[in-house]
């Protein structure tokens, strides 16, 4: 087990960089409230990370600090994504230079159909997986693909948003509770496809409440705690690890 590793060694980052995606020493702010404090990890091409801790532990906060949107504050750290600074980026840059965010409130465009939703973000290149691939990946999708997508149910939205992300050309999707408020056998299918979009190359951050779910789909963990890493490791070695469950996941 891998405890508080020491990224000093990291000083000359950037050229050292041997993960995909790299999240160095990064600190971010709501206001004055001081949430991730120094977070670092990195994700290896084509891995499962899955990025867990309690509530408010600052697992949402380090996805939007990753994904560079607006809210928190990240004032230090570097984040680069496949050579790439995304640290010096806009969001909109961030999502160009292949960021693919799936919030947990998965943000269905109210009016437009599923097959819209998914139309509307291959407007502008680089298109990712094509609509008939996509339909293939998730066929309720397919079947339902004139209804609106707002009045889908709550497993089918979620299928929605992941494969509105995987209609852009992304590097990496990054996933907030995917599996939140869903029946087990949605969840089953949803990490089904999960594991396809894996075995097709892509690289993937999940963070779950259910965190044995998240374990069971991830090769690689790092949990949080009030902002700060506590762990980095195998999944395996967490699912091993009944003090570090109860202590820091309360499973
Ligand atoms: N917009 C905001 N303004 C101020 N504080 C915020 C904001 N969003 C989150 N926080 C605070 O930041 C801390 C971390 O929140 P965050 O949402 O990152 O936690 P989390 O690990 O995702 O928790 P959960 O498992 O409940 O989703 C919490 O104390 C939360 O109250
Ligand atoms: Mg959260």
């Amino acid at each position: 087990m891998n405890v508080k590793p020491d990224f000093s060694k990291h000083a000359n980052h950037a050229e050292t960089a041997p993960a995909f995606l790299s999240v160095w020493d990064i600190h971010a702010y709501y206001g004055e409230s001081y949430i991730v404090q120094g977070v670092s990890f990195n994700v290896h091409e084509g891995e499962i990370l899955a990025l867990l801790g309690r509530n408010g532990a600052g697992k949402t906060t380090t996805l939007r600090s990753i994904a560079r949107l607006a809210n928190p504050q990240v004032n230090k750290g570097e984040i680069w994504l496949d050579h790439q600074p995304l640290h010096r980026m806009s969001s909109y840059q961030a999502s160009m230079a292949g960021l693919g965010l799936v919030p947990e409130d998965r943000r269905i465009i109210p009016g437009l159909t599923v097959e819209e939703n998914l139309q509307l973000a291959q407007i502008a290149p680089p298109i990712g997986w094509s609509l008939e691939r996509l339909y293939e990946l998730f066929p309720r999708l397919g079947e339902r693909r004139k209804q609106e997508g707002v009045t889908l149910s709550g497993g089918e939205q979620q299928m929605l948003a992941i494969a509105r992300a995987l209609a852009r050309d992304i590097k990496v999707l990054l996933l907030d509770e995917p599996y939140e408020g869903l029946a087990p056998v949605i969840v089953d299918e949803i990490e089904k496809t999960l594991r396809i979009v894996k075995e097709q190359g892509m690289t993937t951050i999940i963070v779950e409440q259910n965190a044995v779910r998240a374990l069971q789909l991830a090769d690689r963990a790092v949990i949080l705690d009030t902002g700060s890493i506590v762990f980095d490791g195998t999944a395996s070695e967490v699912l091993e690890n009944e003090q570090l469950r109860a202590e820091y996941l309360a499973i």
